[in-house]
């Protein structure tokens, strides 16, 4: 390792978008000859990538970025950039800028691109800079990712979110929908494929909305098909997908496909339709429960997960027990609930009505005892089962095994065997809990196509 290079750290926040952006922005980074560092005290750049889908991300932000002071105040030329969601807000751009000189750079979710000739002009310069764009211009360019994992990968299918949905900032801070074009897809998944890639994470705020600006009829179902193809790629998964949009033409080509895992991830956010209405979702209690029971017909074996918010404003207890009901009749593998949490600009902050945060907290609690119990059911089932597993490397509680994802994507620990990172593996499952398999490899068949058995 040469010491004389400049070292650089990325700090991320918030979802899988976010990830994947600052895997763009590493990437650009390695090409100005910067190298990757753990350690913070070593780093001649920080960057950090931050979200602002709810208030505690935010707070934690504001946490980190505060503790920086010290370290730019002991090393001369420390920069410090900030990017991502929350900078697409003037209100953060504007505290951030004025309470936090450390700060050097600020820029945005539409010009990450533009990384480079920022970081050079605050080399040469030494001032402080702030390049927001208010608005997207096309879709970003195809830009080199630095992934940290050798078998996994994400591929962005689609930028922004025309839904609007009353709670949600996205829409604001990652413009409207935009698709990149299938030629580029395929090229960047078969060149990902050629180094190794088993499997790919197609993203997108709606995927399923994947063409429809294009022009050139091609559909999510399409792409998905087309993937299906590509030789030596073992599994595709995709996130995140609106109920709304999941059509029977979808759910018919994950059933013959071959890569595409047997997971559903379809956030429902609310079981009551009075809520789902002030939410603008743009499907009922009863459409949703269709279509989970169409999923169910046409793959039986299917994990299905959810997204949940509580405390919505405005949200009865008869509500709240709607909500309750749905999990109990539905019956998801793995339910993700959040406190709802006003975003400044969406419809719903300004909503009369906003609950208690004892309220919330209550009722958040509640729905995870539930969800968490029926998820422990579910794992028990797959007890003797076994399953095909991706290692994706060392567990993070306990180096003496690894951890991975079967393809309903269920976490899965098991003791370490031959060198099997980055491998498909047959697990046999021996204990549960709610959100994880225990199990160890009966065989480690490298990159062998498997047939997943359940008992
Ligand atoms: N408050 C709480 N949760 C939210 N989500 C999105 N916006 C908010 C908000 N304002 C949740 C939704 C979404 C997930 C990614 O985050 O459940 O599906
Ligand atoms: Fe991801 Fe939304 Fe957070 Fe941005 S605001 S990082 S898109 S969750």
């Amino acid at each position: 390792m040469e010491d004389n290079k400049k070292k650089y750290l990325i700090i991320t926040y918030g979802c899988q978008m976010n990830i994947h952006d600052s895997e763009l922005l590493a990437g650009m980074l390695e090409e100005m000859e910067y190298h990757q560092t753990a350690e913070i005290e070593e780093a001649d750049l920080i960057l950090i990538n931050t979200c602002i889908i709810r208030e505690n991300a935010e707070l934690k932000f504001f946490g980190k970025v505060g503790s920086l002071k010290a370290l730019k105040e002991k090393k001369a030329g420390l920069i410090i950039g900030v990017g991502g969601c929350m900078m697409q807000s003037d209100q953060a751009v504007k505290e951030l800028y004025q309470k936090y000189p450390q700060v050097d750079l600020i820029f945005g979710t539409h010009n990450i691109h533009h990384l480079p000739d920022l970081i050079k002009r605050i080399e040469q310069e030494r001032g402080r800079i702030v390049e927001v764009w208010k608005q997207e211009e096309g879709l970003i360019p195809d830009l080199p990712a630095k992934r940290e994992n050798i078998s996994q990968a994400w591929v962005s299918i689609i930028q922004g979110c025309n839904n609007f949905c009353s709670y949600c900032i996205v829409p604001y801070v990652r413009g409207r929908e935009r698709s990149r074009p299938v030629a580029g897809i395929m090229q960047e998944v078969n060149k990902l494929v050629a180094d190794g890639v088993k499997e790919i994470t197609l993203l997108g705020q709606n995927v399923n909305s994947y063409g429809q600006d294009l022009g050139d009829e091609v559909d999510f179902a399409d792409l998905l098909q087309k993937l299906d193809k590509v030789d030596g790629l073992a599994r595709i998964r995709y996130m995140t997908s609106h109920p709304r949009d999941f059509s029977q033409k979808l759910i018919d080509t994950i059933r013959k496909s071959e890569k595409v895992c047997e997971h559903f991830h379809l956030p429902i956010q609310s079981g009551s339709n009075h809520i789902l209405t002030k939410m603008k979702r743009g499907y009922t209690r009863e459409k949703y429960l269709d279509l989970i029971k169409r999923i169910r017909e046409t793959v039986p074996d299917a994990s299905i997960t959810t997204d949940f918010i509580v405390g919505f404003p405005g949200e009865r207890e008869e509500d709240f027990i709607a909500t309750m009901d749905l999990v109990n009749q539905v019956q998801f593998d793995l339910a993700f609930t959040f406190i709802y949490s006003p975003r400044t600009g969406t419809p719903a902050a300004g909503m009369a009505n906003q609950l208690e945060p004892e309220v919330k907290k209550e009722r958040l609690n509640r729905l995870m005892k539930t969800q968490n119990l029926i998820s422990l059911e579910k794992n028990k089932k797959l007890i003797n089962s076994i399953v095909e597993v991706l290692v994706e490397g060392e567990s993070k509680n306990n180096r003496m095994m690894y951890s991975g994802r079967d393809r309903k994507n269920k976490l899965v620990i098991f003791p370490k065997k031959d060198n099997a990172k980055g491998a498909l593996v047959r697990v046999k499952i021996n204990r549960v809990q709610s959100f994880t398999l225990f199990g160890e490899i009966i065989e480690a068949s490298f990159n062998k196509k498997l047939v997943v058995e359940t008992g």
